[in-house]
């Protein structure tokens, strides 16, 4: 019954440039309708109408797909919206196909995304009446074509809307040369308005700007209501963050111009923008035609729509704010495809970013669905050597193939079955993860893997010189994505003999290489960390380099790592015995560290450990984003050492829970849960008399192990407590 298929995509006549234009059909309603059923997509980003009234509730539709093989389609139960005579009208803007500027344009200044030159729309609309016939209206070159007061729609620049424009001009609407075979079902949770939030105060800054502070960094956009004389031309710019002067500071969103324009009619109106979003906290109001009041404004968030499955809770208000921060930062990076930052002209589906954070977000969220739509995205946007993308949905103009972005293509994969148990995933995405590890495998020699373009640990704090080689990090992950592929062909039932010959030669020459003395030579907290997690270890020498790890923290006192480390510090210190050390760089306050940012007011994680230095200034301006989820990894260490909730590799799913909580002497409680595929899982310890008492519960039909201080033993489900 998918009737789209039938349908011709649709366009207008003429250019109209990043104005937004409406399609539209009229038609009758003669007999009793029992249910009528819309279907509908676009090449760009569609509102669609009927008589009026919105249809659905989902943002940015169809979604954010690699245009050139797949676009997704919406299916809406439209019944009670039709009537006698009706209209069915779609609004289409440029979305993320056609974005201009910014990164979504290569260095020659064309939009990539499938070369697009046009946006198009697609539908059909079926109509099953009481008395067993149906009708279906499809799009074709009998619809009309108008432009709308929408005049600007861009994904990184905002929009303009003329509330005087006369949208009387219409046309036939075009036939547009697309095939419906790109045409896909909505495969994840739509984007959805998630929160509303009233703004906490208006005031003027010392440079006299009229400032709303909503006091939360977020993704979305404003609603607000305005008066002004017809004609009157007033905008609002959208921000992230106050210089340390207290005044608007907008360097940091480069080329996005992050505005709304608004011209007035001479009434009083409510308006939202409907076809972008912006990262920020502030708006900075111009040339407002009445009094600014608080109450008429008011922040929209969005995000898909995924389940709230993960929660932790401490003693200590800034771990629970870092936690939040976290929490926003997956939210606002969460908009169709996992994103580096929501705010400047970037917005990408960076791979290294995602696969960082993916096991923290499948935590918090049920990012299963989310997670496979991108990761198709992945398998489609994969040259034909391997070679992954370095943003995916891809823009067509990067390269790709750098050591830990790339990985996204099987650390991703093996996360999302992982916590849910999915085998579909592995099944799916398996010739993926093969073809990158065989990239990898034809460009080594003698097992190693040399050469290329890396990113290595981006963002670390070692100085060029002293920083992680390349060399290490390709290898590293190398082993450890054939590792991942193996243990995947292995549970598919498919001989893996060639990849583990594979591994077996890239580990020897990466330890002839790499470990020296039972140390790794690389002088890294990275570098340390990576081997202790990932396994490459004997007994004897995981003792050593944690020792070595230990000593690097101990001696400058704070971590060091980038975007590759960061995710597995603390547990290589945790696992290893060095639990209070771990603690040491969670509980820091001081630059670097993940609480110098909440003492500094981020609401959300920042790109840099020092996005803002200590004295108010700026890391700098051409790249510094307030929202950026990668160091949010550690809520994965706030879930699985310090509240203790781990599942077994075996026993993908949270089958099998492991309950082993780290206690320390700065805090008097954890307590964390995860609603799993099982249910709910948790675990919480409070500080009591000279001792601690440890509750955890366990969902139905699932067992689990404590492992407690002196304590060992199996339980099953229901609530359980300890003191210790
Ligand atoms: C992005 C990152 C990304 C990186 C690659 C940046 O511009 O914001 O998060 O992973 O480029 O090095």
């Amino acid at each position: 019954m998918d009737h789209i298929y039938e349908a011709k995509w649709i366009t207008s006549p003429a250019a109209c440039g990043e104005a937004v234009y409406a399609l539209e059909k009229t038609f009758s309603v003669e007999k009793a309708v029992k249910r009528a059923t819309l279907q509908a997509s676009a090449l760009g980003v569609y509102v669609a109408q009927i008589n009026g009234a919105r249809v659905g509730d989902q943002i940015l539709s169809p979604g954010w797909t690699d245009y050139r093989y797949r676009v997704q389609y919406q299916t809406y139960d439209v019944t009670g919206l039709l009537g006698k005579e009706n209209c069915i009208c779609a609004r289409v803007a440029h979305g993320w196909r056609m974005h201009r500027g910014g990164w979504q344009t290569n260095w020659a200044g064309n939009s990539i995304a499938s070369s697009a030159s046009e946006t198009a729309f697609i539908a059909s609309l079926f109509i099953e009446y009481e008395d067993g016939s149906t009708d279906t209206i499809l799009t074709d070159g009998t619809w009309a074509c108008r432009e709308t007061g929408t005049r600007m729609a861009n994904m990184y620049n905002g929009e303009t809307f003329d509330a005087t424009f006369c949208e009387t001009f219409v046309r036939p609407a075009a036939e547009a040369d697309y095939s419906p075979k790109l045409l896909t079902p909505q495969e994840n949770e739509p984007v959805r308005e998630q929160i509303r939030l009233s703004a906490e105060r208006v005031f003027t800054t010392p440079q006299g700007d009229t400032v709303i502070d909503f006091g939360q960094n977020l993704t979305g956009y404003v609603e607000f209501s305005i008066c002004g004389e017809k004609g009157h031309k007033a905008s609002i710019r959208c921000f992230e963050v106050l210089d340390k002067d207290g005044n608007v500071y907008v360097e940091n969103l480069r080329a996005a111009q992050t505005t709304i324009t608004y011209y007035c009619d001479g009434t009083r109106r409510t308006f939202k923008p409907e076809f972008t979003f912006y990262g920020f906290q502030y708006l900075c109001l111009h040339d407002w035609p009445e009094d600014v009041k608080a109450e008429n404004f008011t922040a929209i968030v969005l995000f898909s729509d995924m389940k709230r499955t993960g929660y932790f809770e401490c003693s200590d208000k800034d771990v629970n704010r870092l936690f939040e921060n976290v929490v926003w930062g997956q939210r606002g990076n969460f908009v169709d495809v996992p994103t580096d930052c929501p705010q400047r002209d970037e917005r990408l589906g960076w791979t290294g970013d995602a696969q960082v954070f993916a096991r923290t977000a499948s935590y918090i969220y049920d990012v299963r669905k989310f997670f496979k739509k991108w990761l198709r995205d992945l398998s489609c946007g994969q040259h034909a050597d391997g070679s992954v993308e370095h943003v995916i949905p891809t823009l067509g103009w990067m390269s790709g193939g750098a050591c830990g972005w790339s990985d996204a293509a099987t650390i991703c994969p093996w996360q999302i079955y992982q916590t849910y148990g999915d085998r579909e995933v592995l099944v799916e995405q398996f010739a993926s993860m093969r073809s990158w590890v065989d990239y990898m495998r034809t460009h080594s020699t003698g097992g190693l893997w040399l050469g290329g373009d890396h990113f290595a640990d981006w963002l670390n704090l070692d100085g060029d010189e002293a920083a992680t080689s390349k060399p290490y990090l390709q290898n590293a992950y190398f082993l450890y994505s054939n590792s991942l592929l193996i243990r995947t062909g292995k549970l598919l039932g498919i001989d893996m003999t060639e990849y583990e010959a594979c591994f077996d030669e890239t580990l020897a020459a990466f330890r002839a290489r790499f470990i020296k003395d039972g140390k790794i030579t690389e002088n890294t907290q990275t570098a340390c960390a990576e081997a202790l997690v990932f396994g490459f270890l004997n007994a004897e020498e995981q003792k050593s380099v944690a020792s070595q790890l230990a000593s690097l923290v101990e001696e400058c006192g704070h971590l060091k790592t980038g975007f590759l480390g960061t995710p597995y510090l603390l547990h290589a210190l945790s696992d290893n015995g060095y639990g209070k050390l771990a603690y040491d760089l969670l509980l820091r306050h001081e630059f670097p560290g993940w609480l110098y940012s909440v003492d500094n007011g981020a609401t959300t994680i920042w790109e840099h450990w020092d996005s803002r230095n200590p004295d108010g200034s700026m890391w700098d301006a051409g790249m510094n984003s307030f929202n950026h989820y990668a160091y949010g990894s550690v809520a994965q260490w706030m879930f699985e050492c310090a509240a203790g909730i781990r599942h077994d590799e075996k026993d993908a799913g949270f089958a099998h829970v492991v309950f082993s909580p780290l206690t320390d002497s700065r805090l008097t409680y954890v307590k964390a849960s995860i609603d799993t595929v099982h249910g709910v899982c948790a675990s919480e310890w409070r500080e009591t008399d000279g001792g601690y008492t440890y509750t955890f519960t366990v969902p139905e039909g699932v067992t689990a192990t404590v492992l407690l201080p002196g304590v060992r033993e199996e339980i099953g489900s229901g609530t359980h407590t300890y003191t210790v």
